[in-house]
């Protein structure tokens, strides 16, 4: 059994698609083991990010991430780090499989709806960054 964790990001709560999103997770079989919403501050998005802090869209992701309410939430289940990476579909939503949330719901890039951990390590980090 793993955790991962995810966020729905603002582009994704206010254009009401919460729902539609628990509910691709739920009905693949995954357990929502905890959940919030809530308006992230500057340095907990800075904190999750950290590995892209040299890149040059860093600070319009952080200026993104804090924009407006996002939620966030442990999924647990079998495989559930890359069960869930395989439901968001790829990163860029031009690239993101048929029927992936990303494609069936991104913006752009940037706004790409959902986040996902990348690693049972990113998971564990994240988590405990999120959820302390
Ligand atoms: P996410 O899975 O949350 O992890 C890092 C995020 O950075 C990614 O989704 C994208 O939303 C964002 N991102 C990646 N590349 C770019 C880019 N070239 N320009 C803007 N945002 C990006």
């Amino acid at each position: 059994m793993e955790k991962t964790f995810v966020i729905i990001k603002p582009d994704g709560v206010k254009r009401h698609l919460i729902g539609q999103i628990l509910h691709e997770y739920e009905r693949n079989g995954l357990e929502i083991a905890d959940m919030k919403m809530i308006h992230a501050d500057v340095d907990t998005v800075k904190a999750h990010y950290a590995e892209h802090v040299e890149k040059p869209f860093f600070q319009e992701l952080v200026d993104y991430l804090t924009s407006g309410p996002i939620v966030i939430l442990v999924l647990q289940g079998e495989d559930a780090v890359a069960r869930v990476r395989a439901l968001n579909g790829a990163t860029n939503p031009e690239e993101a499989g048929v029927n992936t949330i990303r494609a069936l719901y991104a913006v752009s890039l940037s706004e790409n709806t959902v986040h996902a951990s990348d690693s049972l390590e990113s998971a564990e980090r994240e988590i405990g960054i999120w959820f302390n």
